[in-house]
């Protein structure tokens, strides 16, 4: 399937509940993804997830937020239209004043093709 690959200065970012559903995505994250952000928001945020990506990662990354550390990693996603594209995606622990809970905000840049070959070689060992 068709790949994206991200310009420089891409740059998306999504916001999730304390339990994965989508509150915000910006403008990058929508036209990269496919997606209108009446279509994401509300969403569980596996609506991009995806089938190459190994459950540790994300377990990792929950494990990481959930205990209020900042996680790093490489994740695939998948496109609306079946497409997939890289991006390494720095996630944060944040608590909203105004909504009085944990929420976590996503963002991502464009990785180099070296350490999404890196990536891809790792990911394959965990299946
Ligand atoms: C802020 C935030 C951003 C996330 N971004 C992605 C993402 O871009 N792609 C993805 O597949 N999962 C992302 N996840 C992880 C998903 O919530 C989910 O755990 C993952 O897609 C695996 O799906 P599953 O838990 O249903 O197995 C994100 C989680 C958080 C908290």
């Amino acid at each position: 399937m068709k790949e994206y690959v991200l310009k420089n200065d891409d740059f998306l970012v999504s916001q999730t509940d304390s339990k994965g559903t989508i509150i915000f995505a910006n403008d990058d994250f929508c036209a990269i993804a496919g997606y209108s952000i009446d279509e994401l928001v509300g969403k569980p945020h596996n609506i991009v997830r995806h089938k190459d990506m190994p459950k540790a990662a994300f377990k990792d990354l929950w494990d990481t937020v959930k205990n209020d550390k900042i996680w790093s990693g490489y994740v695939k996603n998948r496109t609306k239209d079946g497409g997939y594209y890289w991006v390494y995606a720095t996630i944060y622990p944040i608590y909203d004043e105004t909504r009085k809970e944990k929420t976590y905000l996503s963002c991502r840049r464009k990785p180099s093709q070296k350490e999404i070959d890196e990536a891809q070689m790792l990911y394959k060992t965990f299946k």
